[in-house]
């Protein structure tokens, strides 16, 4: 039950058990506050006090468990989860609010075709969502992908993304959990990486630290694997940070460099490495 509890809430063993002393605090705490004020209205127990009594503890019982999460550190899941339950009365609910799913935003600049491997991977997850592309190139093939899919798009840019609000706003509008690059050329901004800790993630047509950096991508990275005679390359997923191709490596995988490659050959075997990983690697970085 508490894997289940765990995998539903998309949290750790620790917070499940600040959670759920979250829960039963609060409730001990509405209920004791919902009896003293109760016993300031002199109204005599029966049908009437139950009837009050349950009206108030209802109203309470947010606000109780609010508070008793501060100090618990839980303060987001339960502000999200009340916010949640809100949102069930209203009938203006952004179709991205449910915070059981995860909402990704994809970034790309071209062909998207790691996109789509990703998006179809997920088209009938009922936890992970692609929620929105992001593109900062009018006419990239990834804009006819999310159309073709029913996602929706945002064109970005320059002036705002690297100045301005970073987009942070759109993102936070569509409930965005995690960020995906997939063939994403520019850098990803302080403010992102501030908002999404360990939630950007990219892939590199590369085995890091060789081959990354600036300047280092598309055909760039192929031509240079094969000037330098390298018997082997492969694809890198890293987490993001300030720096190009720079964060944590999270998974990598080969293939073999043999002396017939082009650059376009390796670009090909490079595509098949990273569809046939990408969705995989996020899928698993997601249930932990
Ligand atoms: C991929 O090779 C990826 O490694 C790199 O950009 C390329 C994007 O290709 N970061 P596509 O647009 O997904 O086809």
């Amino acid at each position: 039950m508490f894997e289940k509890l765990k995998q539903h809430w998309k949290v750790n063993g620790l917070s499940l058990i600040l959670i759920i002393t979250t829960f039963a605090l609060g409730g001990s705490l509405c209920g004791y506050a919902g009896r003293k004020l109760m016993a300031l209205t002199n109204i005599d127990k029966g049908a009437l006090w139950v009837v009050l009594y349950i009206l108030l503890v209802t109203l309470l019982w947010p606000l109780s468990v609010l508070l008793v999460s501060i100090p618990l550190g839980q303060f987001n899941f339960f502000k999200k989860y009340i916010g949640k339950i809100l949102g069930r009365f209203s009938s203006t609910k952004n179709n991205n609010t449910d915070e059981f799913v995860i909402n990704i935003a994809i970034f790309a600049s071209g062909a998207g075709s790691n996109a789509a491997q990703i998006i179809q991977h997920f088209s009938s997850s009922a936890k992970i969502k692609i929620a929105l592309i992001v593109c900062n190139k009018p006419g990239a093939g990834v804009l006819n992908i999310a159309a073709n899919t029913g996602i929706p798009s945002l064109l970005i840019e320059k002036e705002q993304f690297f100045k301005g609000d970073s987009y942070l706003p759109e993102l936070q509008k569509n409930a965005i959990d995690f960020i995906v690059l997939a063939g994403f050329l520019w850098k990803i901004p302080k403010r992102l990486i501030k908002a999404y800790p360990k939630k950007i993630i990219n892939i590199h047509p590369a085995l890091l630290p060789k081959y990354g950096g600036k300047g280092m991508f598309g055909q760039h990275v192929h031509e240079a694997v094969i000037n330098n005679k390298e018997t082997e390359s492969g694809i890198s997923i890293h987490y993001v940070d300030e720096l190009y191709d720079n964060g944590a490596v999270i998974f990598q995988a080969k293939c073999i460099v043999d002396e017939n490659d082009t650059a376009e050959s390796l670009a090909k075997k490079i595509h098949l490495l990273e569809h046939a990983h990408y969705p995989k690697v996020i899928a698993e970085l997601l249930q932990k």
